[in-house]
């Protein structure tokens, strides 16, 4: 073979392998509309049913399929808030903390402890990924939720976060904004509220305990879920463009999550700023939605992550057989420094949930536990 046709051949193989795993080039315009997305998506989605052969629990008839806010019908929309509210009303399992109300407040509880393994860790998005799925879980078992679990795609709401079906303030909604206060004590510049939500569902939700910087920050501290929805840093950090470039150019878990993450470790992730990730959490902002700890504390937590989650299973779907690994250490950012996170690491979250080798969780179709697919 002459040197120019190996040469092409090479080129060509290498070209049909970036194909293979990020399906094609897409023309900018397509990137930024949220067309490209759509495809990536979809084919993710194919590809994840394609496991289901009948050979685990999981199967074609009974695997839930995940969807967008705003494509859930208005009462399975109601439904979930019911739900949600249910939650707040089932007894706390966590003792000798005196802030904790309530089965919802548990998850709090569990996050707050943890954070410091599992963000800018090896286990981001595995421990996200099953805490999302047993809050999930909760609804069902606990509040006979039977519906679709939402997630929200922050790009459709990049013209304007006050206006989102999550934000609306409507009896469909997460309930509305937070009562515009002085700039000043605004979360970020471009807060549109930053006082508490006035209206819609979770107006009259009580937030029982945090935040992070209190002296006890379990113990039982009433008060108001504030928000400051800022459709700016919806815009710059957590748009169409900014979900679908974060999956095409990450090649591996270590890039893909460092991407997700905004972790300047690694110099390619420096320009995604707050990232995906911090991105949707400040679109959100306030109190306890803005406390890295206690984040889920605020209802729409959960959509946030489960589009978290959205992402890393299309990012895996689109290259399955190579995108079932792991990387990173066990501790934020490395500090302190720690030993290198692995598939076979145990990852017990007692009381609230169940225990799990990280393996387990890899496989949103692999049948222990999961059984989910994003729409
Ligand atoms: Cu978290
Ligand atoms: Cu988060």
């Amino acid at each position: 073979m002459g040197f120019l046709k190996k040469l092409l051949t090479f080129a060509l193989a290498g070209a049909s392998l970036r194909g293979l795993a990020v399906g094609v080039d897409f023309p900018q315009a397509d990137i930024d509309s949220g067309k490209a997305l759509k495809e990536i998506s979809q084919t993710a989605l194919n590809t994840a049913l394609a496991r289901l052969d009948g050979s685990s629990k999981c199967t074609k008839e009974n695997v839930r399929r995940r969807k967008e806010w705003r494509t859930i019908p208005r009462e399975e929309r109601k439904a979930y808030v019911k739900a949600v509210e249910c939650l707040m009303e089932q007894p706390n399992v966590y003792e000798n903390v005196t802030g904790p109300k309530s089965m919802f407040d548990s998850f709090g509880v569990l996050h707050y402890r943890v954070t410091p393994y599992v963000h800018n860790s090896a286990y981001f998005l595995l421990f996200h990924r099953l805490y999302v799925w047993t809050f999930e879980e909760k609804l069902r078992t606990m509040c006979g939720y039977t519906g679709a679990f939402p997630y929200w795609e922050w790009g459709l709401d990049a013209g304007g976060v006050e206006k989102s079906p999550l934000f609306d303030g409507s009896e469909t909604s997460l309930g509305s904004n937070g009562a515009k206060v002085n700039g000043s004590n605004t979360f970020f510049p471009g807060g549109s509220g930053g006082g508490c939500v006035t209206h819609g569902p979770f107006a009259n939700y009580t937030v029982n305990f945090g935040p992070n910087t209190a002296r006890n920050p379990l113990a039982y501290n009433p008060r108001c879920l504030k928000r400051d929805l800022n459709t700016q840093i919806c815009a710059q950090w957590a748009s169409l463009k900014n979900t679908t470039e974060t999956i095409l150019e990450s090649p591996d878990i270590a890039l893909f999550q460092a991407n997700l993450q905004g972790d300047f470790r690694w110099p390619a992730a420096r320009k995604w700023g707050f990232a995906v990730h911090g991105g949707g959490h400040f679109t959100i902002a306030g109190d306890p939605g803005g406390d890295f700890y206690f984040s889920p504390l605020e209802p729409a937590f959960y959509q946030h992550h489960g589009q978290i989650d959205r992402m890393y299973f299309i990012w895996q779907n689109l290259d399955w057989k190579n995108r079932q690994t792991m990387a990173g250490t066990i501790t934020m950012m490395n500090m302190p420094a720690s030993r290198n996170g692995t598939l076979d690491d145990i990852l017990d979250i007692n009381p609230v949930g169940g225990t799990y080798n990280y393996r387990q969780l890899l496989d949103t179709v692999g049948g222990s536990p999961f059984c989910f697919v994003y729409e």
